[in-house]
């Protein structure tokens, strides 16, 4: 029998990343096989992202591409998955001829129904959300490398106001701790080296009795040459439980990403963010308290409704007391069926751009000065291949996530734990020389003597 090619690009976050090999794990399980290009697919899925208009706007360029294909090969199918399917549902269809079929975060079990249906000609639409679904049972389809990413739970109970995601992903749920564990035993023993527990809001992870603290500890466990990272964290849910068990194992990065999204309490309140300013700086100080070298990453949005000049200069502040690593800084974009949609997008948008500029220029030169900080320390990395300009060079990752550049050594190979001097640093990059690799990580620091009890 033919086989038939199954070509899935992925666009959003990291969750749509993990989906997308849950939905090739369904599909090679129904006898699919993974097409590298689009041209060579007998079907071509968009796994999409409604989080900005901008976001929705890449989708509908790329099926002008799309349909150009379609054109020339009548019989391809082409599917929407992920977060636009469900916010726009039948619509897509109805305005984008050229779409075969739309399926929601949900009801990817079906897909190879829907895909069925559209070889037969006919348009299918499954975008039910649903309380319980979270693929535990499904082994996610995952080329050999060395990071993963695993989504420990789906969905947002959050609604934050501007957000599209309670929406596009319904209501939260967790996946079971005994499932999670074996995947990374799997992904351990196949020589994984760093997986992302994944989740909109991990922090709030439930397993029966298991909390995030207790499923970051498990994972944490299964092999200490294994890191293990997380993201994203709420701070109304972040633990000194989960602060803690941070600090004593040695392979959980000891880096977190925080969104605060704006330094003024007004616009949090409006946010329905359910934190102060001060709330939020107590926990940073709270983290580096037990962990004097965590590092912090953010996000930020500027111009939401209403926002003034003081709003904006109190989110600098923020950005200036706290010094972080790094930060994810956006235009608000209002989002249909959200809270703020209803309130007037009233910053204009030439003054929209300009904060954000101004709040990108500053941020960038605080992630320059603290890599600067780094010159003539050692960092221990992941080697993870020769680097992207240069196969002269090696690139890995420092625990807080900052990309390491060093001359090839014979000692070092892909895979390898290995401690580098660094010697020169730009705002996004640090330059060094390997030492030695690094064979032995302990699990916990505790064991060194690292945190004091
Ligand atoms: N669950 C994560 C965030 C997921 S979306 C969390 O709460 O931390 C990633 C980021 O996109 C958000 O933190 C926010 O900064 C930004 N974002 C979300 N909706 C947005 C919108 N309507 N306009 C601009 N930025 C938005
Ligand atoms: Fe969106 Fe807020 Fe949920 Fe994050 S926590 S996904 S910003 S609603
Ligand atoms: Fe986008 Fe959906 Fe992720 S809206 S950011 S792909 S959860």
């Amino acid at each position: 029998m033919k086989k038939n090619y199954v070509f899935i690009e992925t666009y959003g976050c990291q969750m749509n990343t993990a989906d997308t090999e849950v939905i090739l794990g369904i599909l090679k399980n129904q006898g699919y096989e993974v097409a590298e290009t689009a041209e060579q697919a007998d079907v071509v899925l968009l796994n999409t992202c409604s989080i900005r208009e901008n976001a929705e706007q890449r989708i509908y360029g790329r099926l002008g591409n799309l349909k150009t294909l379609k054109n020339a090969k009548p019989n391809l199918v082409l599917g929407i998955l992920g977060c636009m399917a469900e916010r726009l549902r039948a619509d897509l269809v109805e305005d984008k001829k050229v779409v075969d079929l739309v399926v929601g975060p949900d009801e990817y079990r079906r897909l190879p129904e829907y895909i069925d249906t559209a070889f037969s000609g006919a348009k299918g639409i499954g975008v039910r959300l649903s309380k319980t679904e979270t693929y535990d049972d499904i082994i996610p389809y995952r080329e050999d490398g060395l990071q993963a990413w695993i989504s420990v739970m789906r969905g947002c109970d959050k609604f934050c106001s501007f957000c599209v995601v309670p929406f596009t992903r319904g209501r939260e749920r967790s996946r079971s701790l005994s499932s999670i564990i074996d995947e990374i035993k799997l992904l351990s023993d196949r020589g994984f080296r760093e997986i992302t527990l994944l989740g909109q809001n991990v922090n709030s992870y439930q397993d029966a009795n298991y909390n995030f603290a207790d499923l970051t500890r498990a994972s944490a466990l299964v092999d200490p040459m294994m890191r293990i990272r997380f993201s994203t964290s709420h701070p109304q849910d972040l633990s000194r439980e989960l602060l803690e068990t941070i600090a004593e194992y040695d392979n959980i990065c000891k880096y977190i990403h925080l969104p605060f999204q704006s330094g003024s309490n007004r616009i949090l309140e409006l946010m329905n963010r359910t934190y102060t300013i001060e709330k939020y700086l107590s926990i940073l100080d709270e983290a580096r308290s037990i962990m004097p070298n965590v590092s912090f990453s953010t996000d930020i949005i500027s111009g939401f409704p209403t926002e003034t000049w003081e709003d904006h200069l109190a989110t600098i502040n923020v950005l200036q007391k706290v010094q972080f690593d790094g930060a994810y800084m956006f235009k608000y974009s209002a989002r249909e069926g959200t809270k703020a949609f209803k309130m007037p997008d009233d910053v204009p948008e030439d003054v929209k751009g300009k904060r954000l500029q101004e709040i990108i220029d500053i941020q960038h030169q605080i992630s320059y000065e603290r890599n600067q900080e780094l010159v003539g320390k050692t960092e221990i990395i992941l080697v993870e291949g020769r680097s992207k300009k240069s196969a002269e060079f090696f690139s890995g990752r420092t625990d807080s996530n900052k990309m390491v550049i060093f001359p090839k050594n014979e000692n070092a190979a892909e895979g390898d734990y290995a401690s580098v001097i660094i010697n020169r640093a730009s705002a996004a990059t640090l330059f060094g020389d390997f030492v030695q690799t690094v064979t032995k990580r302990n699990v916990t620091s505790a064991a060194l003597g690292l945190v004091k009890k």
